[in-house]
This record gives structure tokens, C-alpha cells and sequence, in this order.
């Protein structure tokens, strides 16, 4: 399948829960900022009042937990909304995007945790979403012995972004998250430097 168009302002952080992503993002921000760039920060799912909504939906623990289909539709209904109204009115007056998560959660998550079919998910992104990110950042780590000793879920999202990486490794750059925080984030800003040099 042909790939969707990308962005090369447009840049997606990638990883597990407390991975680190939220605090590279800023390094990120302050970083692009400091060289003068218009940048906006935004996060998935959310990142419009709409999305934000349905996030509030997804995590809502007072009604059932989700079937893995509603997860992911509700998950592609709020990234349509964001990148109409948020993503592409950004890049399209200059700015750069950074979002903490992007498809590939839904591929990592909803496909490689919850089993869903990959070739259904790339139908929604080719639909509803129509973009990639030019760069995506992954933050990669050791699953906990814990989470793996409750369920493997946790090991299958993690097989999932390393398989995504794998398949697109020209947009990816995998950062081994496991090394200190200020150690990360370096790396995460000399990649998008470099990435920033090329664009
Ligand atoms: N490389 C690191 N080593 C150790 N601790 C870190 C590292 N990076 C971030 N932290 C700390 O781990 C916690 C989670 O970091 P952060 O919120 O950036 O992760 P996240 O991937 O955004 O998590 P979430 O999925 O919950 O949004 C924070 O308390 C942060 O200060
Ligand atoms: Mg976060």
C-alpha cells in the first residue's frame, strides 16, 4: 500500500505509559522555541474540545470498559476532529506540532494489545486521517516484570511499535528510554535537530 502523505514540521512521541514522552515534548518545545520556530504542543487522544470529550469518554471508569472496536473507533473519531481542527490549521500557517501520541498508539495499542486487525486500522488512518508525522520519536523500554507477569498486553504494545519502527524506519528514530531522563531528552533534540537540518 502506498504510504500517506507526511509532514516534516509535523512530529509524533511515541512509547508506553511513563515512558518519558510528555517530559522529551518539552525539551522538544523548548528546544524549537529557543531557535525561534512557532511550535505547538498537543497530545492524543485530545487536543480539541471534541477529542478532548471523547478522551474523557475513554477513561471514564463509570460506565464498562470498552470492547477493543469502540476503543479504537472512538480513538480515530477524536484524531480526525484534532487533525482538522488543530494539526493541519498549525503546520499550515508555519508552525511545527509535536503530539505525544499519534496513529501509532492505535496500531501499538489497539492493534498489537487488543489483537485488532492492522489492515482495518490502516483503512480508518487512510480515511480519517490522511496525514503521517515526518518524524516520529519512540521511546522504547524494558516492560516492567511486573506488567509482564499480570498480562503480556504490555509486551505485545511494545512488539507493536518496534514492529511499526522496523517497517518505517526512515520516519522513526527509536531512543532507548531507559537511560536518564536528561539523557533522553538530548538525544530526543539532536534527533529533531538533525531532522530539522534535512527538512
Ligand atoms: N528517562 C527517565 N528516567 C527516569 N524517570 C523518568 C525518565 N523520563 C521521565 N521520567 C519520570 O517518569 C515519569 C513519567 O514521565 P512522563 O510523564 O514524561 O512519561 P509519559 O510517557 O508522558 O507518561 P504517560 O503515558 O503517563 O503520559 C515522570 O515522573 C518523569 O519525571
Ligand atoms: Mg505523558
Amino acid at each position: 500500500m502506498t504510504r500517506l502523505p507526511s509532514h516534516s514540521r509535523f512530529v509524533s512521541l511515541e512509547g508506553g505509559e511513563g515512558a518519558g514522552k510528555t517530559t522529551v515534548l518539552d525539551a522538544l518545545r523548548d528546544a524549537l522555541r529557543s531557535s525561534g520556530d512557532d511550535v505547538v504542543c498537543t497530545r492524543e487522544p485530545g487536543g480539541t474540545p471534541l477529542a478532548e470529550m471523547i478522551r474523557d469518554l475513554l477513561l471514564d471508569p463509570d460506565h464498562e470498559p470498552p470492547a477493543a472496536e469502540t476503543e479504537l473507533l472512538l480513538m480515530f473519531a477524536a484524531r480526525a476532529q484534532h487533525v482538522r481542527e488543530t494539526i493541519r490549521p498549525a503546520l499550515e500557517r508555519g508552525a511545527w506540532v509535536l503530539c505525544d501520541r499519534f496513529t501509532d498508539s492505535s496500531y501499538a495499542y489497539q492493534g498489537g494489545g487488543r489483537g485488532l486487525d492492522a489492515g482495518f486500522i490502516a483503512a480508518l488512518e487512510r480515511h480519517a486521517v490522511g496525514l503521517q508525522p515526518g518524524l516520529t520519536l519512540l521511546l522504547d523500554i524494558d516492560v516492567d516484570r511486573i506488567e509482564r507477569e499480570r498480562d503480556d498486553f504490555f509486551e505485545r504494545v511494545r512488539a507493536g511499535y518496534r514492529a511499526r519502527a522496523a517497517a518505517e524506519p526512515d520516519r522513526f528514530r527509536v531512543i532507548d528510554a531507559a537511560q536518564a531522563a536528561d539523557a533522553v531528552a538530548a538525544e530526543a533534540v539532536r534527533q529533531l535537530q538533525a531532522w530539522r537540518a534535512r527538512a
